[in-house]
């Protein structure tokens, strides 16, 4: 064991977002464009097997979370595989933990043969639950769908389940009560996420945005809300409900996760590795560590080694969206893994 993965700023990285395909089913307005992106050349994308290689030697640094992002990672054809191998990983602190994020689209299919290989954690995306709504702004007509995905989780004893909505000023900000007694019904805790610049479009802008003040207003007018302290490195912020039960006897909470306004950069602890095989030290980094090349030309363990630890070196303090000179990221989110 080289030691952990620790930064510039003593920020010790324990979680590895994995983006399985840049392709997704949906096109939602805040991540991709209508016609889609050029998608990555098939020769580019990671194997499994070369996954797997790359993860191991995380798991030995000191990672013991894999979070398996797309795109759609239900699209990646060998889903349950994947999750299979990772899940059987583990490092100096023992075995590592799989969790998966999805559109939902599929996942009443895929759910106990995912559960069987080892997945111990689910988040699911649900902006709407107005399918003119959710059409317009995932330019696809699948909120049933997705709905049915809801429910095959809500059935099956992963728990927490979070849903996740982005929240935006005249699109689904008036609904975030109704998204929250949606997500109590099914035995989960619903996330709203102040939106980030990452569109394809260039078109956020910080004045339009649904701020953490905005949605905390919004969710008091119906219920009280506790804070929730520990949160340790995670992005959302959780405040538990007052006298409310979930319908599975769940404790009752949500999340905002409020990374313009209230950034929680320093105490990240996440890495990300995309579709095609870069290393990514922060969302919004420009520079990326390209391991493809290492993985395809029988480099030893230690040379990927150094490249996470290269990653890591390079991390900034944080994101800089507020600064003047701010520049989104080339890729689009889709490409990122979120
Ligand atoms: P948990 O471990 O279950 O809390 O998952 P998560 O919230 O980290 O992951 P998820 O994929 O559900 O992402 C929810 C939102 O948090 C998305 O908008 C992500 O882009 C955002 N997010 C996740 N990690 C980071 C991060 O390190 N920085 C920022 N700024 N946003 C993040
Ligand atoms: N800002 C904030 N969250 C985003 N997501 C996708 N694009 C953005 C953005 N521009 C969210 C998705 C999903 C998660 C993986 O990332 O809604 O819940
Ligand atoms: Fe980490 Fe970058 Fe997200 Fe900040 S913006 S929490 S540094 S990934």
């Amino acid at each position: 064991d080289a030691g952990a993965l620790v930064d510039r700023f003593g920020r010790v990285h324990r979680d590895l977002r994995i983006s399985l395909t840049d392709r997704c089913s949906l096109r939602c307005t805040y991540c991709m464009p209508e016609q889609g992106n050029e998608w990555l050349a098939k020769s580019s994308i990671l194997s499994t097997d070369e996954i797997v290689r790359i993860a191991q030697v995380a798991a030995s640094a000191g990672i013991t979370t894999f979070r398996l992002t797309g795109g759609e990672p239900l699209l990646r054809a060998d889903i349950v595989d994947v999750v299979r191998r990772l899940a059987a990983l583990d490092g100096p602190g023992g075995p590592v933990e799989v969790a998966l994020t999805t559109n939902g689209i599929r996942l009443g299919e895929f759910l106990p043969a995912l559960q069987d290989a080892g997945l111990s954690r689910l988040n699911i995306s649900i902006d709407t639950l107005d399918r003119e709504r959710f059409r317009a702004l995932t330019r696809r007509d699948r909120l049933d769908d997705v709905r049915a995905g809801i429910a095959a989780a809500a059935a099956s004893d992963l728990r927490p389940l979070k849903l996740n909505a982005v929240a935006m000023r005249g699109v689904n900000d008036d609904e975030l009560a109704d998204l929250v007694a949606f997500a109590l019904d099914h035995g989960a805790q619903m996330r709203f996420i102040e939106q980030m610049p990452l569109d394809a479009g260039h078109t956020w802008d910080r004045q339009s945005m649904v701020t953490r003040e905005e949605i905390l207003d919004a969710l008091a007018a119906r219920w009280t809300l506790n804070p929730i302290p520990g949160r340790g490195g995670a992005p959302a912020e959780r405040f538990e409900l007052a006298g409310v039960t979930t319908a599975d006897g769940t404790p009752a909470s949500v999340g905002v996760i409020a990374s313009v306004t209230a950034p929680f950069c320093g105490a990240c602890d996440r890495l990300r590795l995309t579709a095609d095989g870069q290393l990514r030290n922060c969302l919004f980094s420009l520079d990326e560590y390209d391991v493809l090349p290492l993985l395809r030309s029988g480099a030893a363990d230690a040379d990927l080694d150094a490249a996470l630890r290269d990653c890591v070196a390079g991390k900034l303090p944080g994101h800089a969206i507020d600064d003047p000179g701010f520049l989104q990221p080339p890729r689009g989110m889709n490409a990122i893994g979120g």
